[in-house]
């Protein structure tokens, strides 16, 4: 090896890092992005953040949650959401395949934080560009229109 090829191989490091095409502001956005995924647990990731911290069971359709939760949907619900269409919000035609209750629950529980800080409502916000209002409803409220939406699943209705 002779003199030039050493330099050469000491100063490889020096001129890929001064290469690298991330800039400073895309390497701390990277991170804080990083940051943002790691920052739920597994559970908060997959059925949302809020009140319902734990898996619930669903059993035997209750019909009289059902007619609970119709009550209360079309009083507070159907002036943004529809179920086969978009609206002011998402439709809910198939909403129980596409979320788990849980995660249902705690998106009518705490709708802000859920469209400001989870990536799931992230995403969502960027689409509709609103901020679901919290409806005022109790948890057991909205534990009735879980119920009320598993008789709306786009299985049924195509029957
Ligand atoms: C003022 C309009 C408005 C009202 C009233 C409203 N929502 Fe929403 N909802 C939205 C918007 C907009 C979104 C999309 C997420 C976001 O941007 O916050 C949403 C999202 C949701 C989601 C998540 C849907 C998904 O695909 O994950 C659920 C569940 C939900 N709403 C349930 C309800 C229920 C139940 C009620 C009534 C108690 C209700 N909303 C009342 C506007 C509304």
């Amino acid at each position: 090896m002779n003199i030039k090829t050493i330099i050469t191989l000491s100063l490889l490091p020096l001129l890929t890092w001064g290469c690298s095409s991330e800039s400073p502001q895309q390497q701390a956005e990277r991170n804080s992005n990083q940051a943002q995924e790691t920052e739920f647990t597994e559970f908060e990731l997959e059925h949302g953040i809020g009140p319902v911290t734990e898996r619930i069971t669903l059993g035997e359709l209750d019909l009289e949650k059902v007619a609970k939760g119709q009550a209360i949907f079309n009083s507070k619900c159907t002036a943004c959401h529809e179920f086969d269409r978009r609206f002011v919000g998402p439709p809910y035609m198939d909403i129980l395949e596409r979320r788990s209750p849980e995660f249902v629950m705690n998106f009518i529980l705490n709708p802000g934080e859920m469209a400001r800080r989870h990536p799931e409502g992230q995403k969502m916000l960027a689409e509709f560009l609103t901020v679901m209002p919290f409806q005022n409803v109790t948890k057991e409220e909205a534990r009735s229109i879980v119920e009320y939406f598993r008789t709306r699943t786009s299985d049924q209705t195509s029957q």
